[in-house]
């Protein structure tokens, strides 16, 4: 495990004047911690730059260093799939009795295929990322949300998927890392219920980032395309807002988390929507791409 950190990092407090030439809200948040996961990624990138411009101080889990230079971020690199490498990351925070404000979950990943198909190690990889990890992170970090004593509320946040409440064809597993990733939120949630700790997950749709190229270039879902993919700062924004007014779930766009949920009242029902969906995706598919002709920039897929 590397931990890397500008040198600065250990001089700033709360009431350093870098931090307090900051607005007066961004100045209650200075010096509070966050543990992000996936911050070098599309969405994680995001949050961490929001975070560390409303003034707070960023752990962020993953292997590579994310692109962003900032005395109050703080990289550990550490193989979430790996659960080794996941509890000496998480031995390491406990070690230094950190104190956190918010733990983010936004690392994940999809290997799309049909499960027939499908290889041993990417069904398993996905579990690991996508639900282990969270789950056992929670598990080993808890204490330190718990312990904080300053009688001010503490955050975990999930970022899910749409998957989560909609079958995807063709990445299964996918879909039932993120439901079982949701179940296990709203349990959590209960469990945390009397404590000073909120759960929140943020739903995704398809989002416009390197994830979503994969996954595409991949075969994966013509669902994506039903609504245009989303743009990663706003689903940013959205998790970095669970920690000023938490919900419990947020779906990105409103409407596909009603009508997924809808769907999922009466599954049997799926025959006759799905087939519809798919036209819709394919038509958004063909769109994207032909935009893409247009400008050159995949980032329109
Ligand atoms: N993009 C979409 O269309 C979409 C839609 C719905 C939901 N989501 C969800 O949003 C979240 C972020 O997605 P994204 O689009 O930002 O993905 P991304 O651009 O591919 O970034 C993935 C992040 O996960 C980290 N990661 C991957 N494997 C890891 C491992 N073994 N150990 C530690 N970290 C690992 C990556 O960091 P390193 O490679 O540096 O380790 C990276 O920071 C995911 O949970 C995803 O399921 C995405």
């Amino acid at each position: 495990m590397t931990v890397s950190s500008p040198s600065q990092a250990s001089n700033m407090t709360p009431e350093s004047p870098e931090l307090q030439k900051r607005d007066p809200a961004s100045a209650q948040r200075a010096g509070k911690l966050v543990v992000l996961t996936g911050a070098s990624g599309g969405i994680g990138l995001l949050v961490a730059r929001r975070l560390l411009a409303d003034g707070y101080r960023v752990i962020a889990l993953c292997r590579s260093k994310p692109a962003l230079e900032s005395p109050d971020l703080v990289h550990v690199a550490c193989d979430l799939g790996n659960e080794g490498s996941l509890a000496e990351a998480a031995h390491h925070l406990r070690r230094e009795e950190t104190v956190l404000h918010a733990l983010i979950h936004c690392a994940g990943t999809i290997t799309p295929s049909p499960v027939a198909e499908a290889q041993d190690d990417d069904l398993t990889a996905q579990i690991a990322l996508n639900l282990t990890a969270p789950i056992l992170l929670t598990r080993h970090l808890l204490p330190l949300l718990t312990s904080r004593g300053d009688g001010a509320r503490g955050h975990i946040v999930f970022v899910n998927s749409m998957a989560a409440v909609m079958p995807l064809a063709g990445s299964a597993v996918y879909a039932a890392s993120k439901a079982g990733l949701r179940s296990f939120a709203l349990s959590l949630a209960q469990e945390l219920r009397r404590s000073c700790i909120t759960v929140s997950t943020v739903f995704p749709g398809a989002v416009q980032t390197d994830m979503l190229i994969r996954e595409m270039q991949q075969g994966g879902s013509m669902l994506n395309y039903v609504s245009t993919p989303l743009d990663p700062d706003r689903v940013a924004r959205s998790v970095a807002a669970q920690l000023r007014r938490p919900h419990a779930e947020i779906y990105l766009p409103a409407m596909d988390g009603i009508f997924g949920r809808l769907c999922m009242l009466a599954p049997c029902l799926l025959r006759l929507t799905l087939p519809v969906l798919g036209a819709a995706g394919r038509r958004g598919y063909r769109k994207a791409m032909a935009k893409i002709s247009r400008t050159g920039d995949d980032r329109a897929v």
